[in-house]
C-alpha cells in the first residue's frame, strides 16, 4: 500500500486498518524503519509518528517476548527495545507530551510493563542520568514484574477483593521475578534491584521485605513512582482509569510516606508540563 493510498481511505473516512497475522513481521519493520529513519537524521519532522512506531514495536516485541517463556530472547529484546526508547526519549525534537498521547491503557502485563519503562526513561532523563544509564533504567523497567507471568492471570485480573492467600501470592511476585534475573550476569545490581524492590515504601510499609528509604536502590525508587502512576492511570478489572490530574493528588497525599520525595515532585513536573502543553 502507498501513501496515495492510505490518503484516499482517510479522505473517505477510515481511520482504522488491520493487518493479516502473516504480515506482522514485515509491519514490524516497517515501523522499525520509520524510527531508525528519524534517529539517523538530525531533525525530525514527524515527532509524534516517530513515538507511536516505537510504542508499536516495544509492545509488540514485549508482548512476543514475554510469551516465549525464554529468558535469553526476552533479555535480547528487553535490551534492543531499550535502546530504541532511549534514543527516542534523547532525540530532538522528541516531546513527552506525544509519548503520553499514544500510550494504551489496558490492563495487560506487557502494555503495564512497556508504559513503566518509557516512563522510567522519561523520568531517567529529567533527573540527569546518561543515555547509557536511561537505557539501562529502562530494561530495568519492562522487566520489573517479570514475576507476575508465573501467576495465574485468574489471581492477577480478580476483579472482585483479594482474600488474603491470594494477595500474598501476588506480592511474591517481586521476589519470582528477582530470582529468574539473578542467574544471570548480563544485568546489573540496579536493574535485578528494580525487580525485586519496586513495592517497597520509604516508610518501610512496603513488600517484599519492608526496608526502608536508604535501603531502597535509587533505580528502584524510579520504578516505583511510575509503577504506582501507570497502576492509577490504566483499566483495571475492578475499575476504569483515573485522571492523570486525580493520580497525582492521590501520590502526592503519600509524598514521602510510599515514594521518595525528589522523584514524586520530578515526575509532578513532568506530567504538568505535559497537561499544560
Ligand atoms: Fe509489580
Amino acid at each position: 500500500m502507498e501513501a496515495e493510498d492510505l490518503e484516499r481511505l482517510r479522505s473517505r473516512g477510515v481511520k482504522q486498518l488491520f493487518i493479516r497475522h502473516s504480515d506482522r513481521a514485515q509491519y514490524q519493520a516497517y515501523l522499525r524503519t520509520i524510527a531508525d529513519t528519524a534517529f539517523s537524521t538530525k531533525h525530525c519532522h514527524q515527532p509524534g509518528a516517530v513515538t507511536a512506531a516505537v510504542n508499536e514495536v516495544v509492545l509488540d516485541v514485549l508482548q512476543s517476548a514475554f510469551a516465549s517463556g525464554n529468558d535469553d530472547h526476552l533479555i535480547e529484546s528487553a535490551n534492543e527495545l531499550g535502546t530504541l526508547t532511549a534514543k527516542l526519549i534523547t532525540s530532538d525534537g522528541f516531546a513527552a507530551g506525544d509519548l503520553l498521547n499514544v500510550l494504551r491503557h489496558d490492563y495487560a502485563t506487557f502494555t503495564h510493563s512497556a508504559n513503566v519503562a518509557f516512563y522510567c526513561g522519561l523520568l531517567a532523563a529529567e533527573t540527569g542520568f546518561s543515555s547509557d544509564e536511561i537505557q539501562k533504567i529502562v530494561v530495568g523497567g519492562l522487566l520489573h514484574d517479570l514475576g507476575k507471568l508465573d501467576i495465574a492471570e485468574k489471581i492477577l485480573c480478580k476483579p472482585g477483593r483479594l482474600s488474603e492467600w491470594e494477595f500474598r501470592t501476588i506480592a511474591m511476585h517481586p521476589t519470582i521475578g528477582f530470582r529468574r534475573l539473578a542467574r544471570r550476569s548480563d544485568l546489573t545490581a540496579h536493574q535485578l534491584l528494580m525487580a525485586y524492590q519496586h513495592h517497597e515504601r520509604p516508610d518501610g510499609q512496603g513488600y517484599p521485605t519492608g526496608c526502608v528509604a536508604e535501603d531502597i536502590d535509587p533505580w528502584a525508587k524510579i520504578c516505583s513512582v511510575v509503577d504506582v502512576f501507570e497502576a492509577l492511570t490504566s483499566f483495571r478489572p475492578y475499575r476504569s482509569p483515573m485522571s492523570r490530574k486525580r493520580a497525582i493528588e492521590i501520590m502526592a497525599a503519600e509524598r514521602g510516606a510510599a515514594f521518595d520525595p525528589e522523584l514524586l515532585s520530578c515526575w509532578i513536573r513532568i506530567i504538568q508540563n505535559c497537561s499544560a502543553s
